[in-house]
């Protein structure tokens, strides 16, 4: 596996493979790689010949009160793991690289940032986007996949890509879980053991909404209500949002039905954690 540092030898990399005739496949991370990531190259591995994935803690979609500084960061083991999971370049640019002196540029999703996440972290999808956007036009990938624990994430980035015609398809790839129910973050390793016990209350509230879809209930309020009991029952947790929208604008709905994602942030301590489940626009559900 290549490792490539420099935007410019990503793009001639990414050129010469595509003119040799490979399709490319990209998985954007910030590092502190787990199953849940490799999942996502595995996944992108089944929609192309190639596929890179880059490592770079983006410091533009960190507020100045969150964890940008203790992100954990451990370039090799990172690496080492996507080796073995069949990576063919790994792009890992520095911060001068991505944003150098006299950098002004913003990239603006209109409305769907400021919902959910935006609450707390107004600024975090406009960094989102942008780095997102500079990770495409160096890598010029043909499919990138994404993971559906950040349901927003990747809602805003595919309506980004249709937007501003990136000709990239992007892929949402179900959540990967612990073998108690917590959905796999990076973010994770900041818990006490006792925190990592609150922390399911977010997955167990999410779950009996859920469960409550399936059989047959569609009144969103409802849903939202037990989902919010069930995490304010957990006294060591604290909500920040749960809420049941429209996968288009994000704006909550009043029936659960195609087209749904039921949202919920939680603070254990001072670690930010997400989760969610969702219906897509056919009708298939899935936690
Ligand atoms: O989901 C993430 O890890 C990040 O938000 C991303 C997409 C790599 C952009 O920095």
């Amino acid at each position: 596996m290549l490792i490539i540092p420099e935007i410019h030898e990503m793009q001639r990399w990414s050129d010469s493979a595509r003119r040799d005739g490979n399709r490319i496949a990209f998985v954007p991370t910030m590092g502190a790689l787990h199953e849940g990531h490799l999942t996502l190259v595995d996944r992108a591995r089944q929609h192309a010949d190639l596929v890179v994935a880059s490592v770079f803690v983006n410091p533009a979609q960190f507020g100045p009160n969150e964890d940008f500084d203790r992100y954990p960061r451990d370039l090799e083991a990172d690496a080492a793991m996507l080796h073995d999971r069949g990576v063919a370049a790994l792009f890992a640019p520095n911060r001068d690289g991505m944003y150098p002196d006299g950098f002004r540029t913003t990239v603006h999703v209109a409305e769907l940032g400021g919902m959910l996440e935006g609450g707390a972290r107004p600024t975090h999808f406009d960094g989102v986007t942008l780095i997102v956007t500079k990770l495409f036009h160096a890598v010029r990938p043909d499919v990138a996949v994404f993971g559906r624990k950040d349901a927003q994430q990747a809602i805003i980035i595919r309506r980004m890509t249709r937007d501003l015609d990136f000709g990239t398809e992007i892929v949402v790839a179900p959540t990967v879980r612990e073998r108690d129910g917590l959905a796999m973050s990076s973010r994770n390793r900041y818990l006490s053991s006792e925190e990592r016990e609150a922390a399911l209350a977010l997955p167990r509230a999410l779950k009996a909404g859920f469960e409550a879809y399936r059989d047959g209930e569609r009144n969103a309020r409802a849903v939202v209500k037990m989902m919010r009991a069930i995490i304010e029952s957990e006294p060591r947790v604290r909500l920040d949002y749960i809420d049941a929208v429209s996968t288009g604008s994000l704006e909550p709905v009043e029936r659960l039905g195609a087209g749904t994602l039921a949202a919920g942030a939680v603070y254990v301590g001072s670690t930010r954690l997400l989760d969610n489940w969702w219906i897509d626009d056919d009708g298939h559900e899935e936690m």
